[in-house]
C-alpha cells in the first residue's frame, strides 16, 4: 500500500501523466482530468505486472513488483501511459512466465479517451463490463459517485483485487463478480454501459438494461483480430444505431466471445488453388482486416511461417473445417478446402469496399434492430450489410 511519502510522489506523476494525456487530445474535460489527478494507479495495480521479454515468442513475461524495481520506478511505471498486464492465463500463480493475458490496466489515455467518448452527464447509472484493475472503474466512482457506478468483472481473483483497491482508495462502486456480457439487471436501466473487453457482438441484455437514449461504448471485435470502437445511441425499444470512433482501438475479449483456440497441427495445402484477386498482405489494413472478419465471422486467422520462409497467412473456420491458405506464389496464390470458400466471400466483401472508393471504418454504421444486428456501408445510395454473429434475441 501507498507510504505517505508515496502519496506526494504520486500526485506530481498523476498532474504530469494528465498534462500529457491533455496534450494528446485524450483528456478533454476538466471533470475527467479531476479524476486522473485523484485517483493513485499504482493502488491497481496491486503490487505486481508483467513485463513482456523477447525469449523467441511473445508468450513471456517478467514479473515486477515494487520490490524488485523499487518503490520509485513502481511509480514511474504505474504513470507511463501503458498498458500493464496483470494477470496471465486466467490463473493468480505467483510467477508465471508463459501465458496470454487476461486481464491488464489498460493504458491510461485509452481509458479517458473512452470515458470522454462516453459523454457522461452527472446523474447517469453507468454500468461497466470488466472491472479489471478497478482504475477505470474508480474514475468513474470519482466522477459521479459510487452509488452510480456498476461495474462487472468475470474472473473472481481479479474482482477480488480491484474490490480491495476501491476500498483501499475510498471508493464505493457497486461491484459483481460474474458475467458481464448478461449486465445486471437489478441495478437497471444504465444511461451509459461501457466495455472495457471486446464483444463480437452488442449483448442483447446490456439494449435491455439501457434507459431510452442510453450510450453504449465498446469496442466490437472478432476472431480475425479486426476491431473498432463502436458508440451506439439505445432507442426506448431496445433497438439501437451507431457507427465507429476514430483510432485504432483494440482489447482483450470478453471470454464467452474469445476466437476458439488454434488446432494443434496445421492443415494440409490441398484444395482448389487459383489467383488471389486481393493480396493478403491488405489485412494489415485496419479497415480491411475489420471488413474481412465481418464477410467471414467465423473465421480465425494466422500468420504462418514454414522453415524460416516468407509468412502465409492461413485462414480457418473450426465450425466447417474450412480453411483458405494465402501465399505469394505466383504473384499470389490462394488455396481453399471445405464447404465455405472464405477468401471468396472476404474478396466479395472488398470488391464492394473497393467500388465504394475504399471508405475508412468512421464510414461504416452499426444497425441493431429488433433481432438482428448489422454492420452497414451506405455509399451514394448503395447499401452493403454484414450481419454480426449475434444470437437470436
Ligand atoms: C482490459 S481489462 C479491463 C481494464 C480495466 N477497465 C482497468 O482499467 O483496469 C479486461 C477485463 O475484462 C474482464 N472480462 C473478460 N470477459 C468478461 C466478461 N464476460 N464479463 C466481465 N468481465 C470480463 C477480464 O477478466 C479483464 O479483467
Amino acid at each position: 500500500m501507498n507510504t505517505p511519502a508515496d502519496l506526494g510522489a504520486g500526485a506530481a506523476r498523476r498532474r504530469r501523466l494528465a498534462d500529457e494525456l491533455a496534450a494528446g487530445g485524450h483528456l478533454r474535460s476538466g471533470t475527467w482530468r479531476a479524476a486522473v489527478e485523484a485517483v493513485p494507479r499504482e493502488v491497481f495495480l496491486a503490487g505486481r505486472v508483467y513485463h513482456p521479454v523477447a525469449r523467441g515468442g511473445p508468450r513471456w513475461w517478467e514479473p515486477m513488483t515494487p520490490e524488485r524495481v523499487g518503490r520509485d520506478y513502481w511509480l514511474d511505471l504505474a504513470y507511463q501511459d501503458v498498458t500493464w498486464v496483470t494477470q496471465l492465463d486466467g490463473t493468480d500463480a505467483p510467477t508465471p512466465e508463459r501465458g496470454i493475458p487476461t486481464s491488464s490496466s489498460t493504458m491510461p489515455s485509452l481509458v479517458v479517451r473512452m470515458l470522454e467518448d462516453l459523454e457522461v452527464r452527472a446523474g447517469d447509472r453507468v454500468l461497466e463490463i470488466g472491472t479489471g484493475t478497478g482504475y477505470s472503474t474508480a474514475l468513474l466512482a470519482h466522477r459521479l459517485g459510487g452509488d452510480l457506478v456498476t461495474s462487472v468483472e468475470v474472473d473472481p481473483g481479479v474482482a477480488a483485487r480491484a474490490a480491495a483497491a476501491l476500498r483501499a482508495t475510498g471508493y464505493g462502486p457497486h461491484l459483481v463478480t460474474g458475467d458481464g456480457l448478461a449486465g445486471h439487471q437489478e441495478r437497471a436501466p444504465y444511461d451509459r454501459i461501457i466495455a472495457t473487453c471486446s464483444v463480437r457482438h452488442i449483448p442483447w441484455a446490456w439494449l435491455a438494461q439501457a434507459a431510452p437514449g442510453a450510450r453504449v461504448v465498446a469496442t466490437l471485435a472478432g476472431w480475425m483480430n479486426g476491431s473498432g470502437l463502436a458508440a451506439l445511441t439505445v432507442a426506448g425499444d431496445g433497438t439501437a444505431c451507431g457507427g465507429f470512433l476514430p483510432g485504432t482501438v483494440s482489447f482483450m475479449s470478453a471470454r464467452a466471445h474469445a476466437a476458439p483456440p488454434p488446432r494443434s497441427r496445421l492443415p494440409k495445402r490441398d484444395g482448389d488453388a487459383r489467383p488471389a484477386r486481393y493480396d493478403a498482405g491488405l489485412l494489415d489494413d485496419w479497415t480491411v482486416n475489420f471488413l474481412a472478419q465481418l464477410a467471414a465471422p467465423g473465421v480465425s486467422m494466422a500468420r504462418v511461417s514454414r522453415d524460416g520462409a516468407a509468412f502465409e497467412t492461413l485462414l480457418t473456420e473450426q465450425a466447417t473445417g474450412s480453411y483458405a491458405w494465402l501465399t505469394a506464389d505466383d504473384g499470389g496464390t490462394v488455396i481453399q478446402h471445405g464447404p465455405t470458400r472464405i477468401w471468396d466471400q472476404v474478396e466479395e466483401t472488398l470488391a464492394s469496399w473497393d467500388g465504394a472508393g475504399r471508405p475508412a471504418q468512421e464510414r461504416l454504421t452499426i444497425e441493431i434492430g429488433a433481432d438482428t444486428q448489422a454492420v452497414v456501408l451506405d455509399v451514394a445510395g448503395r447499401r452493403r450489410s454484414w450481419p454480426l454473429p449475434a444470437p437470436p434475441r
